[in-house]
């Protein structure tokens, strides 16, 4: 450690927003750490219902928390509708969030090499609560939304790609309760940070959306640097 604050990128947004997708190739552009803070939150689901446990149950998730491992971020089950529920339930609860936020700082402090033991030069993290809550001094925070029914047509040809059957109003209706609890829950809820610039996907081509936010990091990148 340098003493330096670490250049992190905080990119929040709804369910299938698309910002998976924008953290990722931003990450592979930029040489940044990449981590899907999600992840963090559905493998503690996968937890839970593995051992049969309620999901609100805080005793059950807070244990579970502390057993998420790299095997059990790989794991497939974690991209299931059933996980995605679970995880936005449990991830109400306060003492599960305080289990998971070291993870993520920890993360940008020391991001792990990349590609091929190349240092990376800094952390993207995307999730709900990164801007706001985990890295409210990220040196770039993207809110990235679309409609409810552009993000359903998404996630359910993403299902479909996995091979899970997938319909298009049953995710429609999933997404829009787990948006309310994640918008509602009194805890570092889904929300834009004040000076997040807001990106609205709906209609929007994947690659001028990136394009754009390139620039921003770049130019972020280079007034870190000074
Ligand atoms: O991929 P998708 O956008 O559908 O969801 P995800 O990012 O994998 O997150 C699954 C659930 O974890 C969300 O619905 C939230 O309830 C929770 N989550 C959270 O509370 N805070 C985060 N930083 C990331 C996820």
């Amino acid at each position: 450690m340098t003493g330096r604050r670490p250049f992190v990128v905080a990119i929040d947004g709804p369910a299938a927003s698309g910002k998976g997708t924008l953290a990722r190739r931003l990450a592979e552009r930029f040489v940044l750490a990449h981590l899907d803070s999600g992840k963090l939150y559905r493998a503690t689901a996968l937890l839970v219902l593995a051992a049969g446990a309620d999901p609100a149950d805080p005793g059950a998730a807070v244990a579970a928390a502390r057993r998420v491992s790299p095997a059990v971020l790989g794991n497939p089950l974690l991209s299931s509708e059933a996980v995605a529920r679970a995880s936005s339930i449990l991830s109400a609860l306060p003492a599960v969030r305080a289990e998971l936020l070291s993870m993520q700082r920890d993360f940008a402090v020391h991001p792990p090499v990349v590609g091929d033991r190349v240092k990376p030069r800094g952390a993207v993290i995307d999730g709900r609560d990164i801007g706001t809550v985990v890295w409210p001094d990220a040196a770039v925070k993207l809110f990235v939304t679309a409609s409810p029914e552009a993000r359903a047509e998404r996630r359910a040809k993403e299902l479909r790609e996995c091979g899970a059957p997938a319909i298009y109003g049953d995710v429609l209706q999933d997404m829009k309760e787990r948006d309310a609890r994640d918008s509602l829950r009194r805890v570092a809820p889904l929300a834009a940070a004040p000076d997040a610039v807001i990106i609205d996907t709906t209609g929007l081509d994947a690659d001028q959306v990136f394009e754009n936010a390139s620039d921003l990091i770049a130019r972020a990148l280079a007034a870190h640097r000074q």
